[in-house]
């Protein structure tokens, strides 16, 4: 028992991993929830899909027996082997350790030789029918991956149902029948799982595959989860691709596969006969050595992590979601109604993760600049929307153009943004360094630029160069520098310097009675005085 437990893990996980090897680009993994990456706007997070590994589940299971006494040992009694009424040389009592056959043997470990199984009373009360219910609870939705797989220690019953709850035992639906003759037990035609097709993968059948009674050497009942798979996926589920598709868009298809308890509903234990051998009752009951149930958590495709907590699985969130199967938005991120992830696109999927809700957003989401948020498809990330205080970004996080951070303020204070102040005739831009200068116009100098470079002088427009000044640019011919913007000429001069007699821009001219001129007067420096100007004008 233990090797082909072994066996069969190994096997499904050989089939997995080559699957993988193959089929890279198709096979979705689904591991990951979120990574970083680089855009024009800085570190953003990328989000995708992400589910929880697939474990044996059996670890977490409640079990509850119905009838609860119906566990045999109280009073001891002795049953016989099914096959020989006259082997009944088998003890069953609760009091003595060895001879007890309590419920959780039907889910530890096998390997030990003879096994270790549960056992009812035998049917002594025939022909009042021996009904038993075996059930399982997980308390937490439950996605199967592979067969239910159970183990008779005796003969497989000669009726069976196997049934589902996906709302914590409130509802049972029937999963699948199992009888020795379908019709006589339930009315339905006996089929088996290959019968069906993708149209029909959702029937409840009845099958008599596994019902052979103890003639058998056999001793297992499927429920076949992975036949049902392969209708999508393939025979040897090479195609998760197609299966992960087809699970998204039906949801019918999805829940099939979901649970949240099982019941085993024993009708009749096996006999192996017609009728009921009524001199050897303590040939019937029920044996079970092992259950079997493989799946993972069922997070919405929001989480990779499943906890056991007080007994309890809960799944570990992602997404800004929260429940104990990621079911709904965190407080302050409904922004949007929920979703579930998406298996497609293959293979990232699409996480759809809930965002800030537009009113009621923490102070730490825009460090208390803004109180609305906005989802940008795109970018698949969320951003503050109209901050407040001369901040920006997706956060809140800078300083608006033209503003600088107070570093002696925090991000969350009204002051964190200080105005550049540059002036608007000294400055190139409005924009400032992270200490407050600002870039300065030629000739122009000072945190602000509001202070002009020797040899300049501040007009209306900025720092203009000087014109005349008591160093280079001489006003000629007598005049006066006012204030280094222009010369103050004497009557008969003109020009920016006076460096021109008034009467030759006159009609006449100068005539005769021309103006005196020294002969080393103003004539050598006019030629050099437009490129000077202009130099300075730069
Ligand atoms: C077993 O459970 C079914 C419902 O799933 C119920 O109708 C039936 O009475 C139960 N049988 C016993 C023996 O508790
Ligand atoms: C199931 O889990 C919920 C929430 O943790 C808890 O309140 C409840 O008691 C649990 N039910 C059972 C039957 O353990
Ligand atoms: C909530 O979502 C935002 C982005 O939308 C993310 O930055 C933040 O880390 C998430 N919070 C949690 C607790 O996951
Ligand atoms: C910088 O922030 C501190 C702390 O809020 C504040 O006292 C100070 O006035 C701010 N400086 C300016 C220039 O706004």
């Amino acid at each position: 028992m233990y090797l082909s437990r072994f066996l069969s893990l190994h096997t499904l996980w050989v089939t997995v991993s080559s699957v993988m090897q193959h089929y890279p680009s198709v096979w979705g993994h689904y591991d990951v929830c979120k990574t970083q990456i680089y855009t024009e706007e800085g570190k953003v997070w990328d989000y995708m899909a992400c589910q929880p590994e697939a474990r044996d589940m059996i670890k977490y299971v409640k079990v509850t027996l119905d009838p609860p006494d119906i566990t045999c040992g109280d009073p001891p009694e002795t049953f016989c082997a099914m096959g020989n009424p006259y082997m009944c040389n088998n003890e069953c009592d609760a009091s003595t350790q060895e001879l007890a056959h309590p419920p959780e043997l039907m889910f530890d470990l096998e390997g030990r030789h003879p096994s270790t199984f549960w056992q009812s009373t035998t049917w002594k009360d025939y022909p009042k029918p021996l009904h038993v219910n075996i059930t399982l609870s997980w308390n937490k939705t439950i996605e199967l991956t592979d067969n239910i797989v159970i183990t008779f220690e005796s003969g497989r019953p000669d009726q069976m149902i196997l049934e589902k709850s996906l709302d914590y035992g409130r509802t049972w639906q029937p999963y699948q029948y199992y009888a020795t003759d379908c019709l006589d037990a339930f009315h339905m035609d006996p089929k088996s799982v290959r019968d069906l097709s993708q149209h029909t993968v959702l029937e409840i059948i009845c099958t008599e595959e596994y019902s052979t009674g103890y003639m058998t050497n056999s001793k297992i009942i499927h429920f076949e989860i992975k036949d049902r798979f392969a209708f999508f996926a393939g025979p040897r589920l090479h195609n998760m691709a197609s299966l992960y598709g087809q699970l998204d868009t039906t949801k019918k298809l999805r829940d099939f596969f979901t649970i949240t308890d099982l019941r085993i509903r024993l009708l009749r234990p096996a006999t192996g006969e017609i009728y009921v051998d009524e001199q050897h009752l303590a040939r019937y009951f029920y044996a079970i050595s092992d259950i079997r149930v493989f799946g993972r958590c069922k997070c919405n495709l929001h989480a990779t992590g499943c906890k056991e907590e007080n007994k309890r699985l809960l799944c570990e969130c992602e997404h800004n979601t929260t429940g104990p199967d990621c079911g709904k938005c965190k407080k302050n991120y409904q922004g949007r109604p929920w979703s579930p992830g998406s298996y497609l696109p293959i293979p990232k999927g699409t996480a759809n993760i809930c965002i800030p809700s537009i009113s009621s957003i923490g102070n730490c989401e825009c460090f208390g600049h803004s109180n609305r948020c906005s989802y940008i498809e795109l970018l698949n990330t969320v951003i503050c929307v109209s901050c407040k205080h001369n901040t920006r970004g997706q956060h809140c996080e800078l300083c608006r153009l033209g503003y600088f951070r107070n570093a002696s303020a925090e991000l969350d204070d009204e002051n964190v943004c200080i105005d550049c102040y540059c002036n608007p005739f000294g400055s190139v831009h409005d924009r400032c360094n992270d200490r407050g200068f600002c870039e300065c116009k030629e000739g122009t100098s000072g945190p602000k630029c509001d202070k002009c470079l020797p040899g300049y002088i501040w007009h209306s427009l900025g720092c203009q160069p000087n014109v005349c000044d008591n160093e280079l640019l001489h006003c000629q011919n007598g005049g006066t520098c006012i204030n280094n913007v222009r010369c103050q000429c004497p009557p008969a001069y003109t020009g920016i310097l006076c460096e021109k007699l008034r009467c030759e821009r006159e009609p006449g001219g100068c005539g005769r009675s021309s103006a005196p001129r020294g002969p080393g007067g103003l004539r050598p420096l006019l030629p050099l005085l437009p490129a000077l100007l202009a130099a300075r004008a730069r």
